[in-house]
This record gives C-alpha cells, structure tokens and sequence, in this order.
C-alpha cells in the first residue's frame, strides 16, 4: 500500500514558506510485532513546530526535523486499521507522534513528545476525534497546567492572556473565567478582539497591532494583573512586567514574537520589575505534564461536554495543505486551534 508523507526539504532562512516542503509518496511498511497501521484523520499544526525547521533548535527543547524525511513528533489522531500490539484493534480511534502523513506505523508502548502522544486508544463516545488535537490534548494540559499549576491562579487574581484567541490563549482565557476571575485578552485583529468579547466572554479584549501593547493593557487594566499568560514574549512580556502587581505570576508558555524575528531577539527591558514587585516568572513545558493528563480530560472534559467550552477550529483539508496551515497560522491568519482534516 502507498500512502503520503510530508517532508521538510530545507531549513527556512528567514520566514517559513510552503516551499520548504515536499509531499512525498511512499511505500506503507506492513505493522510488526507490537505495532499498529493507522490511517490519520487529523494532524496538529503548532507554532513550537516552527522551532524545529531550524538546524539549530533552541537547546533543551524538541530536536530540530531531519531534512528528506517524514516528520516525527506531530500529535496525530487516526483510526487503527490494523493492530499487531495488545489493547489496539481494528477501528480503535487513537493518537500517536508521526504525523504530516496520512498512514502511520507506530510501536505500541514507545513514549512520543514526552508521553504526550504515546500510541494510545481514545474515548470518542462524547466528544469528536480531533478534541484530542485540541482541549483535551496538548493544547488543553499546557494551557490548564500553565494557568492553574505554573501560574498559580488564585480567586480574585486579575489575569492577562496574550495570543488569546489561538489555540492555547482561547482555553487558559476560558478556563480563568470559568474559576471566576477577571481576564483580559489581546490578539491581534479586530475580528479576532470581537471573538474574545462576543464569543468568549472576556471582561476585555484590545488589538495589539493598534497601539502599544502597553497601552492597551493599561486600558484594559487600569488596576493592574496578577497573573500574566506568556505565548509571545517580547513587547509584550514588557507591558506584562510593567503592569503586574506585587507578588504577580507569569507563566512563559511560548514567544512566538521571536520565532521568526529579523535580529536579536527582544527580550524585556525592564526585568528589574520582576525584582521590585517580588514576582514569579517560570517557563514551562506542558509534555513535562503529561503524568496530569487524565486529571485535565476530566476537568476539561466535563467543561467540554456541558457546553461550558467555546472551541473553535481552522480546518485545513488534506495532508498537501499542512505547510500552508502552518505559515498561516504562523501569520496570525487562523483561529482556535489550526488542524489539517486528512480525508
Ligand atoms: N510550553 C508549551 O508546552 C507550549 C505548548 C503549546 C504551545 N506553546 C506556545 O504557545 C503559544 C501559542 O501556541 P498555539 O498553539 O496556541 O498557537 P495559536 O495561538 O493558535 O497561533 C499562534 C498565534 O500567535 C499570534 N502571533 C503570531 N505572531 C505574533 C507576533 N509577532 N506577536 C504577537 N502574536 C503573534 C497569532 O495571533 P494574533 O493574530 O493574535 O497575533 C497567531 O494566531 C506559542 O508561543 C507556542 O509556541 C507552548
């Protein structure tokens, strides 16, 4: 059997492009002991990924994607067809790590993304399959491990959430109000500042691209935050730094202001704040969490399931748009949480 693959060809020099990649066909390996054939029905596409088109990914993180190969380390949803591995039979919907293709063999029991994708089967009775692409996947455990755990939201706590109308901003945005906090959250259209407000219900929203960031958190939060969620960095970690109270938390989930940035990357001119105001800055990486992952799909599931969520997907269709997805989603172009549909 043949089926395709998306493979990197280049390092991107400067901005990723759809270039950089190839849709390659290939010959479909037959499963081996202790192995299923899964046809995948959707794939991830992540900022983080843009940290590994690079030869030198930063250090301590995922390592960079071999050039003329597929892709490991992608989060993954497909349904087995055929199972060589107790616990997986046919039919079973299930999640892995080799994704941007449509047919993946992989080894039960392996850890993937540190156990964030293992092979594992998937309850699919109440919620859709690519949930677990979602809220109840990598992007649920880091935005509920970084809200709660990292950044120790408290009642009463004032609360910031930057890229909040992505994937993991829209889920840390939500889950805050559902404890009952204050949250404000910055994107960067007025499209997007509607979502917030309308859909989401955030008790205020302001476009970054507008003014300065510092400015519009000052606008909409004339009193000050206590906790920062942190998926940019740069100016916008100063304007955090600038505005947080004392005692005030930040949890450095992603920088993606500096993921393709021309020069040095910008880093906050202020940190003595940090100093001043006694604060807690910690980064963080929600597959260090994956011991929590029942925990979360419990909570977040429950929230899921009752209607209490607002989930929103950009759907691309078909393994061949995947590249786009990314530089779209890289652009700021999508919103919630960008997946590839594979049909
Ligand atoms: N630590 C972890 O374990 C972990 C796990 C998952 C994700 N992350 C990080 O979390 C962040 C969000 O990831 P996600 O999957 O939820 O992506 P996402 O928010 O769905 O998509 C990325 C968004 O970033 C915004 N953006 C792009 N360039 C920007 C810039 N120069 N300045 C400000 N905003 C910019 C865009 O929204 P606007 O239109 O609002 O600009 C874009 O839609 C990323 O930094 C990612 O690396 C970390």
């Amino acid at each position: 059997m043949r089926g395709r693959e998306v493979h990197l060809v280049a390092y991107p020099e400067r901005g990723v492009s759809a270039d950089d990649f190839r849709v390659v066909e290939v010959e479909v390996a037959a499963p081996g002991p202790n192995q299923v054939l899964v046809r995948n029905l959707w794939t991830s596409v992540d900022p983080g990924l843009r940290l590994r088109l690079a030869a030198d990914a930063p250090p301590g993180y995922f390592p960079p994607f071999p050039l003329n190969q597929a892709m490991d380390g992608i989060v993954t949803v497909g349904e087995v067809v055929e199972s060589n591995a107790a616990g997986f039979a046919p039919g079973d919907t299930v999640w892995h790590a080799a994704g941007w293709r449509e047919y993946s063999v992989v080894e039960a029991g392996v850890p993937a993304l540190n156990g964030l994708a293992t092979l594992r089967v998937l309850d699919v009775s109440k919620v859709p399959p690519q949930a677990y692409v979602g809220p109840l996947g990598g992007m649920g455990l880091t935005a509920y491990m970084g809200l709660f755990e990292v950044a120790g939201l408290k009642q009463g706590d004032v609360v910031w959430v930057s890229a909040a109308a992505g994937a993991v901003g829209s889920l840390v945005a939500q889950f805050a109000k559902l404890n009952g906090n204050r949250v404000i959250g910055s994107a960067g259209s007025p499209e997007k500042v509607a979502f917030l407000l309308d859909e989401l219900g955030l008790d205020a929203a302001f476009d970054y691209k507008e003014r300065p960031v510092a400015e519009g958190l000052a606008a909409a939060a004339p009193e000050g935050i206590d906790v920062y969620f942190d998926s940019v960095g740069g100016e916008h970690l100063e304007a955090a730094l600038g505005a947080l109270r004392h005692g005030g938390r930040a949890a450095l989930c992603g920088a993606i202001s500096q993921y393709e940035a021309d020069g040095p990357p910008r880093g906050p001119a202020n940190l003595f704040q940090a100093t001043s105001n006694e604060l807690t800055l910690r980064g963080y990486r929600g597959s260090n969490f994956s011991d929590r992952i029942g925990e979360m799909q419990e909570r977040v599931g429950a929230w899921l399931v009752a209607g209490d969520l607002v989930y929103r997907e950009t759907v691309s269709e078909g393994l061949e748009s995947t590249p786009l997805a990314l530089v779209s989603m890289l652009a700021g172009e999508t919103i919630g949480k960008t997946i590839v549909h594979l049909p």
